[in-house]
């Protein structure tokens, strides 16, 4: 494609990079521009609209655009535009969103950390559990499991907890205290006959057997999303949580919950941690904590960890951690205020009222020939693509199915996640009835357009 000089798009050719994007491409395809946004759609430079099925990046909770929000930033910007919460210093806004966070917290927890970003959330919950085994004499315990597939986050420690081997090449990466133990992908991974309790069984016991390999007192603790977002948008089988939970109080192994996408609603209850009866000790979470419209991330820590942490700060005489825009004043008016919206539109009653919804509309695709596997909860869920759905016989890869189902539907207006064969949905948590019957609709249209081109 070329672009006229000065264009938007040959500027950005020009100067910017994109990330998880064929940089090479990029220089011939060049960008989609977005200009604004509307509840659950986007518009690009030529006016045309998507309506977004994944919220952005699964994180613009009330929509992509929002007045009452810029109203509250400006009032805030010119209050008190910027401060830090180092060394004792505070400010209203972050106090209050504290003390929000601690009352809805899905288990008991003590205090609250902010970040920008969900990775850095996840950094500073590395961190901390390395901190607590020290406070308490035993600092051999370093080593970190998470899940293949798991994903959580992009700097050096949360990329190296993620066991998604794409981000770790050429960049020397995983780091050495990390581990993975089985992704627990039913549709794909069960045997013929094993039920999904089953399943979760040997999902449990393949824990047990890595963290007997590895010596329990090295393991310092687990981490895990209560549905995998990147991964593919992978519900826990049933039963699973109970028996991973049960392996990690045997080694007394730390539980941190990453909450980034499941937070706030999105499986149907206001944490994933209540949809699968978690009980962490440290809750990650970041996306619609502010709905995306500034970057905010917290981790909320419970008594077990804050009094280690208070024994660390004894002797050294200082928590030594923090980021300069951390508690920033401006993000925290904005997230407080949009869990005030969140209480005024019921975020949860609407998630558990449209989740079904949207459960039932793009299940009805799973008739269709492309389609091996719906399922989800609440307003995420994933859909597998299949050569064979009844024999779980997959695509041949350089088919590269589920990308061309992606472009074909923006084509259709419909702009969705693609994570291998897998098509990846969770909405804006605002969106309206007719805009799911769209989604469907719009994805039947591109699901068709493939079909015919692969003669299926
Ligand atoms: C579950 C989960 N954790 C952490 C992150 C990282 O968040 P961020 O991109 O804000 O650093 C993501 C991002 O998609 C995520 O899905």
């Amino acid at each position: 494609m070329s672009y006229l000089p000065n264009s938007p798009a040959a500027r950005d050719i020009a100067s910017v990079v994109h990330m998880q994007t064929n940089l090479r491409r990029h220089q011939e395809e060049g960008p989609l521009i977005m200009t604004r946004g509307s509840g659950c759609r986007v518009y690009d430079d030529t006016g045309r609209d998507y309506i977004d099925s994944v919220a952005g990046l699964w994180c613009a909770a009330l929509g992509f655009a929002s007045e009452r929000l810029a109203r509250v930033a400006y009032a805030q910007m010119r209050e008190l535009g910027y401060y830090h919460i180092y060394r004792h210093r505070s400010n209203e806004p972050v106090i209050a969103l504290a003390e929000k966070l601690l009352e809805i917290a899905p288990v008991p927890m003590a205090r609250v950390l902010f970040q920008c970003s969900g990775s850095e959330a996840n950094e500073t919950a590395i961190k901390l559990a390395w901190y607590y085994w020290d406070a308490v004499g035993k600092p051999r315990r370093t080593r970190i499991i998470s899940r293949h597939m798991a994903y959580h986050g992009n700097t050096c420690a949360a990329v190296s907890l993620s066991g998604k081997p794409d981000m770790h090449v050429g960049f020397g990466l995983p780091l050495a205290p990390f581990r993975y133990t089985e992704f627990p992908h039913y549709y794909r991974r069960h045997e013929p006959g094993e039920t999904e309790e089953q399943f979760s069984a040997r999902m449990a016991e393949a824990l047990d057997a890595l963290i007997q390999a590895e010596g329990p007192d090295s393991i310092a603790a687990f981490f895990a999303e209560p549905v995998m977002g990147a991964g593919g948008a992978i519900v826990p089988p049933r039963g699973y949580f109970e028996k991973i939970q049960a392996v990690l109080r045997k080694y007394d192994i730390l539980f941190v919950a990453d909450e980034v996408i499941c937070g706030f609603a999105r499986t149907g209850e206001m944490w994933g941690s209540q949809t699968y009866g978690l009980r962490p000790d440290m809750i990650t979470s970041a996306k619609a904590l502010s709905a995306a419209m500034q970057p905010i991330s917290a981790v909320l820590v419970n008594d077990r960890i804050h009094d280690a942490m208070l024994v660390q700060s004894d002797r050294h005489g200082n928590f030594a951690h923090g980021f300069t825009y951390a508690g920033h004043p401006v993000a925290a008016a904005v997230a407080l205020e949009v869990q005030r919206i969140y209480e005024e539109i019921d975020i949860v009653g609407r998630a558990r009222r449209l989740g079904p919804l949207l459960q039932s509309t793009l299940g009805r695709l799973a008739d269709h020939p492309l389609v091996g596997d719906v399922r989800g909860t609440g307003l995420i869920l994933g859909i597998e693509l299949m050569h064979d759905g009844s024999r779980r016989i997959p695509f041949d890869r350089a088919l590269d199915v589920g990308n061309r189902v992606g472009s074909a539907a923006r084509k259709h207006g419909l702009i969705l996640r693609v994570v291998g064969d897998r098509l990846v949905f969770a909405p804006p948590l605002v969106i309206e009835e007719d805009d799911i019957g769209e989604i469907g609709a719009r994805l039947a249209r591109a699901l068709d357009d493939v079909a015919a081109d692969l003669a299926v």
